[in-house]
């Protein structure tokens, strides 16, 4: 897929093809680490993504070496308790956890620290065989301040969540498969193929069922069941409003693709 850098060069963006638009976070030199600029841009991307209606999914990916090895260690090094708070990184993490359209990790190689719970904010991991998770924060003196004691417990269970933030260990794609950290293991060098290509089947479906399907997920994460099983319903009724409902189930008896406009 072909690539133009974007206003800066912390990350490329793609052109859309195919529906899906691909992200590739772009500091090779230091692992992708995540300094305030990157995550900034990442996100004014994924807001610019969220209205284009060329894209219907999106792909983050980094390189052979690392997803990315967690914050940007120097940036941190200095900053005061106050300048953490308010630090506009974490409302930025938030913002990408919000991205209304699927999104997809493509992971290869370190995905630490903030790298790991970056990964985690999207919906779906895809894993090259060297993929390495881990949240090494401890042997900073500090603990994962963006999700990672929370989406990590929730995904893994306690114990294996205890084990990675309290050793800071790293875990092994295969383990992180066995463990529902991630969703797929592939070689490495077909990692953001199988990214692409999953994006691209997930771009040909209905838009509004797939934003409300995303939702409908994202909710079990934050509801008690009853009122997560509520939303579902009532975002199962709302589907019944949709074009794209008649085209599926017209094309389904006769026999036919459907084509779903996302109205
Ligand atoms: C800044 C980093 C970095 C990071 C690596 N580099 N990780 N720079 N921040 N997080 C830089 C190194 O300094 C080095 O630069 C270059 O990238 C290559 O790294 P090496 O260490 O030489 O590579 P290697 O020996 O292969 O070791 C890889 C590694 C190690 C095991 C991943 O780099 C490492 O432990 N990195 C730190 C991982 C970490 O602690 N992450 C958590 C950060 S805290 P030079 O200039 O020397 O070549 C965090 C909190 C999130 O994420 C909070 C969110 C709000």
């Amino acid at each position: 897929m072909a690539e133009k850098p974007a206003e800066s060069s912390d990350i490329l963006v793609s052109t859309p093809r195919d529906g899906v638009l691909l992200i590739t976070l772009n500091r090779p030199k230091v692992l992708n680490a995540l300094r305030s600029k990157l995550i900034g841009e990442v996100r004014a991307e994924l807001e610019r993504a969220a209205e284009d209606e060329a894209v219907r999914a999106v792909v983050v990916t980094g390189n052979e070496r690392a997803f990315a090895a967690g914050a940007d260690i120097t940036e941190m090094k200095d900053k005061s308790a106050v300048e953490v708070l308010t630090d506009t990184r974490l409302a930025a993490w938030q913002a990408i956890g919000g991205f209304p359209k699927p999104i997809i990790a493509a992971v290869n190689g370190y995905c630490l620290g903030g790298g790991c719970e970056l990964a985690m904010s999207m919906d779906i991991i895809v894993a090259g065989e060297d993929a390495r998770f881990g949240q090494p924060e401890i042997n900073l003196g500090i603990i994962p301040g963006a999700g990672g004691t929370q989406r990590l417990s929730r995904n893994v269970g306690k114990s294996l969540a205890m084990k990675m933030v309290l050793s800071g260990e790293m875990m092994r794609a295969r383990d992180a498969l066995a463990a529902g950290l991630i969703a797929e293991v592939v070689p490495p060098e077909l990692t953001v193929e199988r990214a692409l290509e999953l994006a691209a089947l997930i771009a040909t479906k209905p838009p509004i069922a797939v934003r409300l399907a995303k939702a409908s997920v994202a909710q079990s994460y934050e509801l008690p069941l009853q009122q997560a099983l509520d939303y579902e319903r009532k975002a199962f009724a709302l589907c019944f409003a949709t074009e794209d409902r008649l085209e599926g189930v017209s094309a389904f008896i006769e026999k036919r693709k459907p084509s779903f406009k996302g109205r």
